[in-house]
C-alpha cells in the first residue's frame, strides 16, 4: 500500500520556491518575505505582481515603468481575436479563457524565445492580456461592443469599469484591488504545481499557463468561489435556514464549497480579510443577504465539523456585491494568480529540473498474454 501521507502529495516538498511561503499552524501567507497582513490593502495589485515576478518591491520609477508596459501590453493579437466569437458561442467561461490564453502565444512576439528575459515579457503580457479578455468574453456574450480600458484606472479599476460598465468608486476599487492581491500566489497549489511541471519539460511559458487554467478550473481549487455563490443562491427563506440547509448537506456526506484547506490547520490569513470586505461591499451595495449567509453558514460548518473557511468563501459575496456575474468568479481568481504563475514558471525555468515523481503499483503481476480468441 502507498504510504498514506504521500496521496494527492500531501506534505510532499516538490520545488524550492522564493515566491511565497505558508505556515499552515499558525494562519500565515508570505510573499517574498512579507507577511499578507502587512501589505494587503497597503501594495496595489500591479505591486504586488513586480514583487512576486522580481522578488523585491518596487521604487517609484520602476513601479511607473512597469504600469506603463502592463498598459502596452494587453492588444489582444489576431489569432485570439478571430478565435473569440467562436469560443464565446460554444464553451463556459473558463473553458474559454482557457483555449483564448493558448490562443495568445500564435501572436506573442516572444513565443520562440526561451530566455528568461523572453518569459517575464510575456509574464507581463499574460497579466495584462488576461482580465481585457475575461471583459471582451462579458461583452461579446451579451452582444455588447467592448469597453474600452480607461488608461487612468489600473488592473482592477479597469476590470469592474469593462465589467460592470459603472465606473467604480475609489473605495471600490480599492477593496477589488486587494482582492487581486490576496489571490495572487499561494505556493504548490494544485494550478501552480501543474504550471511547473509543465515548465519544467522546458516547455513555453503559455502552455505552462493553459494548463495551470485548467487545474483552477475544478471545484476543489478556484472553481469552489463560484460553486459557493451558487449554494448561497439556493437557500430560500432567511438566515435562520442556512442551518438546516448545512446540516442537511453534510450529513448527506456532501462537501461544502469554500471550507477546508490542506495545508491551513486555523483559519485562512485571506478569508480573514475577505469576511472584512465582504461585510463593507454588502454594506455600500444596500444588501447584507450573502453576507449574513456567510456568516451563519461559516459558524454552524465550524460548530458541526470544525472546518474553517478557505480564501473562496468570503470571496464568493465579495465578488457577487462588486456586480461580478458568478460564472466570472473563477476568472476573477485567474486574473489575480496569473502574476504568481508566470512568477512560478520563471523561477522553474531558471533553475530547473524535470519533475517526474514515482507511482506505486497497485494492479495485477505476472499476467500471461493469450489470444484474443480465448480470453
Ligand atoms: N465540507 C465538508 N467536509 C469537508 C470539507 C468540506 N468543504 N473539506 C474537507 N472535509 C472533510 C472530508 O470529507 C474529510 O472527512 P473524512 O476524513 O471524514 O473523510 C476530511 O475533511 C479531509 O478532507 P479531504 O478532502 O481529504 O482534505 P484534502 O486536504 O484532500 O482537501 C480540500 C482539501 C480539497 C480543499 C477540501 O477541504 C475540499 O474539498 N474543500 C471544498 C472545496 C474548496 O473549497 N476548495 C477550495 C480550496 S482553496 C483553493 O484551492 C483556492
Amino acid at each position: 500500500m502507498a504510504d498514506k501521507s504521500s496521496r494527492g502529495l500531501a506534505d510532499v516538498v516538490a520545488a524550492t520556491t522564493s515566491v511565497s511561503d505558508i505556515d499552515g499552524e499558525n494562519g500565515r501567507l508570505f510573499y517574498c518575505g512579507y507577511d499578507i497582513h502587512d501589505i494587503a490593502g497597503r501594495i496595489s495589485f500591479e505591486e504586488c505582481v513586480y514583487l512576486l515576478q522580481r522578488g523585491d518591491l518596487p521604487q517609484q520609477q520602476d513601479l511607473d515603468d512597469f504600469e506603463d508596459e502592463l498598459n502596452r501590453s494587453r492588444q489582444i493579437g489576431p489569432t485570439t481575436e478571430a478565435l473569440l466569437p467562436h469560443v464565446v458561442r460554444n464553451a463556459s467561461p473558463m473553458e474559454a479563457l482557457r483555449t483564448l490564453v493558448s490562443s495568445l502565444s500564435a501572436d506573442d512576439p516572444d513565443a520562440a524565445d526561451s530566455s528568461v528575459e523572453a518569459d517575464r515579457r510575456k509574464a507581463t503580457r499574460l497579466v495584462a492580456q488576461l482580465p481585457i479578455l475575461v471583459a471582451r468574453y462579458e461583452a461579446e456574450r451579451n452582444g455588447r461592443p467592448a469597453v474600452e480600458p480607461d488608461p487612468d484606472l489600473g488592473i482592477a479599476g479597469n476590470f469592474l469599469w469593462q465589467i460592470t460598465g459603472q465606473y467604480p468608486s475609489d473605495r471600490v476599487q480599492e477593496l477589488f484591488d486587494t482582492c487581486l492581491v490576496l489571490h495572487a500566489d499561494h505556493t504548490m497549489n494544485a494550478s501552480t504545481f501543474t504550471a511547473r511541471v509543465i515548465a519544467a519539460t522546458l516547455s513555453d511559458m503559455h502552455s505552462a499557463i493553459t494548463g495551470a487554467m485548467g487545474a483552477l478550473r475544478g471545484p476543489l481549487h478556484g472553481g469552489a468561489n463560484e460553486a459557493v455563490m451558487n449554494t448561497l443562491a439556493s437557500i430560500e427563506g432567511d438566515v435562520d435556514a442556512v442551518d438546516e440547509f448545512v446540516r442537511a448537506e453534510l450529513s448527506a456526506g456532501r462537501k461544502l464549497m469554500g471550507f477546508g484547506h490542506r495545508v491551513y490547520k486555523t483559519e485562512d490569513p485571506r478569508a480573514t480579510h475577505l469576511r472584512k470586505m465582504s461585510e463593507e461591499l454588502s454594506e455600500l451595495a444596500g444588501d447584507r443577504r450573502y453576507y449574513e449567509f456567510s456568516r451563519r453558514m461559516e459558524q454552524v460548518v465550524f460548530d458541526t465539523k470544525g472546518l474553517y473557511p478557505n480564501v473562496d468563501f468570503y470571496a464568493a459575496s465579495v465578488y457577487h456585491a462588486l456586480g461580478i456575474p458568478t460564472d466570472l468568479f473563477t476568472p476573477v481568481f485567474a486574473i489575480s494568480r496569473m502574476s504568481g504563475w508566470t512568477a512560478h514558471v520563471i523561477e522553474q525555468h531558471e533553475d530547473n529540473r524535470l519533475i517526474r515523481p514515482a507511482s506505486e503499483y497497485t494492479g495485477p503481476r505476472d499476467r500471461r498474454w493469450t489470444d484474443i480468441a480465448e480470453r
